[in-house]
């Protein structure tokens, strides 16, 4: 289901929802903050205005001279007692309710008395046990009439830093005006979430519409090349990025295919004429043999020779064509690692037999290997061999020479016969084409003879390539990697 909606929508609602997330977390973590921090501030500045006016009762008042003896000399439970209305009228303010409690919880003295000033929180056991007990920083958050109060417990000790404590204040102090300052930020923040949720919605979907409209151009060209329009391109040379990478290996694909396309029409287109020229032939001289020429024994004879040359050829054709879609498939080949010198000097006793008087020489004795298959690697020398001793006199030389260059090994195959006109030179290794139809035909030739021998070549990991100068001399050159 999720992935029948179209990568745009996908992303953006990815993207969009990452956001959002994001966004809700950091300004969930920023109130957090905030609201501890306001909390924090109050309480401290609850205890900063508390500490002079508990000292200025508690000791100051006392060492007082001013004081009656008789008030300085009563234990201090008892002074507490006394001065606990005062100091807790002192405490209070607008915003700020304070109680006195004994040490024993019991409240002394609250300090209420305007209508305008809040009310004390009753007091909770729990936190002024702990105050009781010496803890100086006890605070907390209570709801009385649905209001949020933080209350803020200090321990009344005999003297500055006595273990001793005689009760506890308690002030109180409303949260409504940080509940404000908090309500006006959370309106900010999911203001700014929602903003930021819709801005980032546009734009994301803007940049990925963007971004991915030429994916939808290319379904369209997809289809129309599968509708078998071969021509059609993507081109998007204006993007670099892997859309633009994406189109420029789809567009060298379909480059490819169509070459192989145009490749194969022309071999089916060559192999028909090649097959049609030997079998016009034949139909020709069955046609004069059944007109009568039976009768003469000597046009008999010449005509079924004649017969004979062309079915040979096309035996010689069929098994090539077969040749050559069987080496086709590299995967198929079985390679080895051979010496070349081996290779050469098995393959020269044979060669001598179709040489015909052809002085055949090899130049050199250097030990490379080479890692191809043998048996086709003989078939290319073969038919080398062949085309050379086909191109010279008599008398001509056919030169063997290898050598290494670079990480390569480079096989030469030479001959001082008739060469190769440079404007067939581009197109020897195409399959049927010879320089001199006729000539070749004389001699058996289907011109796929270079054919076989470069997709030979090929499919064992190298590479030929042809060089002349006429009536001089010709030199293959094969190149493969060392092995
Ligand atoms: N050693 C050579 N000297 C001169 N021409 C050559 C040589 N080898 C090949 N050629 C040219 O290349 C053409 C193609 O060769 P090939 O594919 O073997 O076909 P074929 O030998 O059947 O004519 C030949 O017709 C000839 O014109
Ligand atoms: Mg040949």
């Amino acid at each position: 289901m999720w992935k029948n909606i179209s990568i745009r929508f996908r992303l953006s609602i990815l993207y969009i929802l990452l956001l959002v997330i994001l966004l809700s977390l950091f300004s969930y973590g920023i109130f957090v903050d905030t609201r501890n921090f306001l909390i924090r501030t109050t309480a401290v500045r609850l205890r900063a205005q508390a500490k002079p006016v508990i000292e200025q009762w508690l000791y100051l008042n006392k060492e007082n001279k001013s004081v009656n003896r008789e008030l300085r000399n009563t234990p201090n439970t008892v002074y507490l007692r006394k001065i606990a209305y005062s100091l807790a009228i002192d405490l209070t303010s607008r915003d700020t309710a304070a109680l006195v409690l004994d040490d024993h919880g019991t409240i002394l003295a609250a300090g209420t008395r305007l209508k305008e000033e809040p009310l004390p929180v009753p007091p909770d056991r729990t936190y002024y046990s702990k105050s009781l007990s010496g803890n100086n920083d006890v605070s907390y958050i209570t709801m009385r009439d649905n209001e949020l109060f933080l209350v803020v417990l200090i321990p009344l000790r005999e003297a500055p830093g006595s273990s001793a404590i005689l009760g506890v204040v308690q002030l109180s102090t409303s949260l409504i005006p940080i509940e404000g300052i908090l309500a006006r930020q959370k309106v900010i923040l999911i203001g700014g979430i929602i903003i930021v949720f819709i801005a980032g919605a546009l734009l994301g979907l803007w940049i990925t519409s963007t971004s991915l409209k030429e994916l939808s151009c290319m379904v369209v060209t997809c289809n129309q090349i599968a509708d078998g329009d071969l021509g059609k391109r993507i081109n998007l040379p204006q993007r670099r990025d892997e859309i633009g990478q994406l189109a420029d290996a789809f567009d060298n694909m379909i480059m490819r295919i169509k070459e192989l396309f145009d490749t194969q029409n022309r071999f089916v287109a060559n192999a028909a004429h090649e097959l049609r020229t030997p079998l016009t032939a034949i139909q020709g001289s069955l046609e004069v043999l059944m007109r009568g020429a039976q009768d003469d024994p000597q046009a008999s004879a010449r005509l079924t020779q004649g017969m004979y040359r062309e079915v040979t050829r096309l035996t010689r054709m069929c098994e090539q064509l077969l040749d050559l879609t069987r080496i086709k498939n590299p995967m198929d080949i079985h390679r080895e690692r051979i010496s070349i010198k081996i290779l050469i000097k098995d393959f020269i006793q044979y060669a001598g037999i179709i040489a015909e008087g052809r002085k055949i020489i090899v130049n050199s004795s250097s030990d490379l290997c080479l890692f191809v298959n043998p048996d086709s690697f003989k078939q290319v020398l073969f038919n080398l061999i062949d085309n050379a001793v086909q191109h010279t006199e008599q008398e001509g030389i056919i030169t063997f020479d290898w050598e290494l260059s670079g990480t390569n090994v480079e096989i030469h195959i030479t001959d001082n016969g008739s060469g190769i006109d440079p404007v067939d030179l581009p197109n020897i290794f195409e399959p049927f084409y010879r320089g001199d139809p006729s000539r070749s035909r004389r001699h058996g030739g289907t011109g796929l003879g270079l054919t076989i021998v470069k997709t030979i070549v090929e499919a064992n990991g190298g590479r030929i390539k042809a060089d002349s100068r006429p009536n001089e001399k010709t030199v293959f050159t094969i190149t493969f990697p060392v092995s």
